[in-house]
């Protein structure tokens, strides 16, 4: 059975094979089936897409809350996971804690699909890529630099880069970079096609004065967009304009935000077609 957990779930081969099926015509394997969406954080994009990407593939999608769920409380984790596998042909989960998911997957009796957790968002990577290509025309070879955190979404991103063949560079405040090296924003967009930043403060993390003071020379406006002449601006979403990002960048003629989140909506199917192996 497979599971998406993370984007280190995926072979360079299933990584093409995803982005491939996001963009063909959706079949129905789905029919008379469901989905389950269970949600710990807020979220716009992922349960929108997901719900749109069940209902194209022929299933049914239901949105599930922790009050009514009650992992943990109310019943263990195992016996919720078996419980909706009786109704859902995949069990897709937002989260704080990665290991909830790790123990759904551990159950084997649907296949589990990571919405975002602290450490990863496979699905982001997932349309961040197929945005990258549509965009460039290519993945294997772009630079992509990514300003901000080392967090979820900077990782799923740098895993997805390095699978798909192109060159990833991160630009991160002390004590708030990913493994491995860091350079400074300038360094980063260097020959860079692509620029991309999250959130200062993600969901669940602590705001503070401290926090902001070292992020805020990782904002990107147009003079560190200027620094890689042509480059495409990318963002998650959401943003806060006039922190991690300027208006003029994110609401500009190269900025590829609303393309990536349609693409949330392909790039979900083509996840959930990979996890049922059709
Ligand atoms: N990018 C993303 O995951 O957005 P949501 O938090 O709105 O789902
Ligand atoms: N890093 C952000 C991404 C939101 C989609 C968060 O975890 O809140």
């Amino acid at each position: 059975m497979r599971h998406l957990l993370s984007i280190r779930d995926l072979t360079a081969a299933d990584l093409q094979a995803i982005l491939g099926l996001s963009e063909k015509p959706a079949p129905q394997p789905l029919t008379g089936k469901g989905v389950a969406l269970y949600f710990e954080k807020p979220s716009a994009r992922t349960r929108n897409s997901m719900e749109l990407a069940a209902a194209q593939l022929g299933g049914h999608p239901v949105y599930l809350q922790p009050n009514e769920l009650g992992i943990g409380m109310r019943e263990s984790v195992a016996d919720v996971t078996r419980t909706l596998a009786c109704y859902h042909s995949i069990i897709a989960a937002r989260v704080f804690d990665h290991s909830l998911l790790e123990q759904m997957a551990a159950v084997n009796a649907a296949p589990v699909l990571n919405m975002l957790s602290a450490t990863d968002h496979p699905l982001q990577a997932l349309a961040d890529l197929l945005t990258i290509k549509q965009l460039l025309g290519r993945i294997e070879g772009a630079r992509v630099a990514f300003i901000g955190e080392g967090n979820n979404v900077s990782r799923s991103l740098a895993e997805a880069c390095v699978l798909a063949g192109a060159e990833f560079v991160i630009a991160s405040p002390p004590g708030h970079g990913l493994e491995g090296a860091v350079l400074d924003p300038a360094e980063a967009v260097e020959g860079a096609d692509i620029i991309y930043t999250d959130v200062w403060v993600s969901m669940g993390d602590e705001d503070s004065d401290e926090r902001r003071a070292a992020f805020e020379p990782y904002q990107v406006d147009e003079a560190l967009m200027a620094r890689a002449k042509d480059a495409w601006f990318l963002h998650c979403l959401p943003a806060r304009r006039g922190e991690e990002v300027t208006a003029p960048v994110i609401d500009g003629p190269r900025s590829g935000v609303w393309k990536q989140a349609e693409n949330r909506m392909h790039t979900a199917r083509g996840a959930m077609l990979w996890l049922l192996d059709k």
